[in-house]
């Protein structure tokens, strides 16, 4: 697992270097000046690696629309540095209210550009947080072969980031358990008054690393800079552990 977790790391490390390097992107948040994402100089090289990454994102009825937003703006930014391509990370995206809507799957796109349209376009659902069934249809559905995910034998981390602003309608402690027994990283975001222990059900171990949690969805963006951070940034020798 922590092998897996290193994986993104150094992903994240290595992509976020070269795009600064071939063309610095700023980032446009709305109502805000434009500001460019900081990457930090890597003193050596690190290894991309190949992801199938799933995104699951509450859409539930709490978020405001503004917020929902924020949200998409937090997505768009992290696909930054996710190497996106059929051969590269494959991403999906499955929003979740009442009920799961799959908005596309690891094998719809190819390129970032596309990713990030089909992102632009997702509408709010503004219904339930029904988390447990979301982590359940990312376990059945979204990493399978049908739906674009590598063969388990090819060895690519599967990693799902769930981002969430509230208390479950259903349970999360058991779905989640088997999602991570059936090889599924889980990275969990909370934002604003999520129970810590629900995050920490969620998410997988060490939760220092997979597990975060943010007061608002203005605080979203932060948790872009604490990827970097404890990537490429200062300490980089837990990552060789
Ligand atoms: C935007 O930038 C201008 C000029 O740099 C500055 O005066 C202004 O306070 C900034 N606005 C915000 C919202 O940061
Ligand atoms: C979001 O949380 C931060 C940190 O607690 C706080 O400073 C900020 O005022 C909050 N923003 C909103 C819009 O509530």
């Amino acid at each position: 697992m922590r092998s897996l977790a290193l994986g993104l790391f150094f992903l994240l490390c290595c992509n976020a270097v070269r795009l600064d390097r071939r063309r610095p992107r700023p980032i446009a948040a709305r109502g805000q000046n434009e500001t460019t994402v900081q990457t930090k100089p890597a003193e050596k090289p690190c290894k991309a690696i190949p992801l199938d990454f799933v995104f699951v994102i509450d859409s539930s009825r709490s978020i405001r629309p503004n917020d929902y937003e924020k949200v998409k703006t937090f997505i768009i930014n992290l696909l930054q540095f996710l190497g996106v391509g059929s051969d590269a990370t494959r991403v999906a995206l499955l929003q979740y209210g009442s009920v799961v809507q799959p908005e596309f799957s690891l094998n719809t796109y190819t390129t970032r550009a596309e990713v990030e349209q089909a992102v632009r376009n997702m509408e709010h659902l503004a219904t339930g947080t029904m988390t447990g069934l979301a982590i359940q249809y990312t376990m059945e559905t979204a990493f399978t072969e049908e739906e674009g995910a590598r063969p388990a034998e090819l060895l690519i981390p599967r990693i799902a980031m769930v981002v969430t602003d509230g208390r479950p309608q259903d349970t999360v402690e058991e779905i989640a358990a088997q999602a991570r027994h059936a090889g599924i990283q889980i990275f969990a975001v909370g934002v604003g008054r999520v129970d810590m222990n629900t995050l920490k059900a969620i998410g997988s171990e060490p939760h220092s690393e997979h597990v975060h949690l943010v007061a608002n969805f203005s605080q979203i963006e932060t948790l872009i800079s604490v990827f970097q951070s404890k990537l490429c940034g200062g300490d980089e020798s837990y990552l060789f552990l």
